[in-house]
């Protein structure tokens, strides 16, 4: 695991990196995409590069990682319009190319089966761009997912209601209970990850992510089994890692030639 601890703008700036490397290497390489607000920085850089640099997602594809479970089609918090809206339709992606879980199925087994299919028959995910949730949650593994879990649902813990009740106008009612999530064992199969985090509110979580002992308890733990993970922080969230100098010199020598 590689832990880069740096100000937010050149998190972006690597995360970005990562993905314009394997499109300009790849174009039509499988990128998994991350809803909440750290990647956000992320979509931003991709899209100036795809306005100023040319940047191609033409014949890319998308994998997104959870969705809320019984949100309608046109609501603005359902994850495939926020992704839509956040980075495909800046980056004159088809729609089609996008996939994510459907929560509106009716059979929600069936369509999470379905979704484990599709990501295989393409191929499987090269990036999986992540965040990290409070309560150590990747996607949407709340805390006792099965560290080898699969896309299925999942019942959202009241923290993570609290914490994403900011995009329901401050309504944890108006959250979801259910979700659709990529399972643990199903992002480990990703080519190479690349979690995000920043703020003191995740500083416990990232702790636990990169030095705590691996448990179903922190689902993002697992990520330390990874043999190609990227964990790129700012201060805040670096605050509890009993080896952050070293992380910072690991980072500071980096040979120029070492990409992320
Ligand atoms: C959500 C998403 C996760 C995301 C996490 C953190 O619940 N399902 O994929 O990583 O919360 O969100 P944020 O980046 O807004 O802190």
């Amino acid at each position: 695991m590689e832990v880069v601890i740096a100000p937010v703008a050149e998190l972006a700036v690597l995360a970005a990196d990562a993905v314009d490397a394997l499109l300009r290497r790849k174009p039509t390489a499988v990128l998994g995409l991350a809803t909440g607000s750290s990647p956000l920085r992320v979509y931003d850089e991709l899209a100036r590069r795809h306005d100023e640099e040319g940047l191609s997602f033409d014949r890319a594809r998308g994998f997104m990682l959870d969705e809320y479970v019984g949100l309608t089609v046109d609501h603005p918090q359902r994850y495939r319009n926020v992704i839509e809206r956040v980075i495909a339709s800046r980056v004159g992606w088809d729609p089609a190319a996008v996939r994510g879980p459907d929560g509106l199925a009716d059979d929600l087994p069936a369509a999470c089966a379905a979704y484990e299919q599709e990501i295989a028959a393409a191929g499987g995910v090269d990036v999986q761009l992540l965040g990290i949730g409070t309560d150590g949650h990747i996607a949407f593994n709340e805390p006792g997912s099965s560290l080898a879990s699969r896309t299925r649902i999942k019942t959202l813990t009241e923290q993570t209601r609290a914490d994403n009740a900011r995009f329901f106008d401050g309504d944890v009612d108006r959250v979801p209970r259910h979700c659709l999530t990529e399972g643990l064992g199903t992002i480990m199969e990703a080519r190479h990850l690349v979690l995000l985090a920043t703020g003191r509110g995740k500083a416990e979580a990232v702790h636990h992510l990169v030095e705590g002992p691996i448990s179903a308890l922190w689902p993002a733990t697992i990520i330390q089994m990874h043999p190609h993970a990227t964990v790129l922080v700012d201060d805040a969230a670096a605050c509890r890692l009993q080896l952050a100098d070293y992380y910072r010199q690991t980072y500071r020598n980096k040979p120029a030639w070492q990409s992320l």
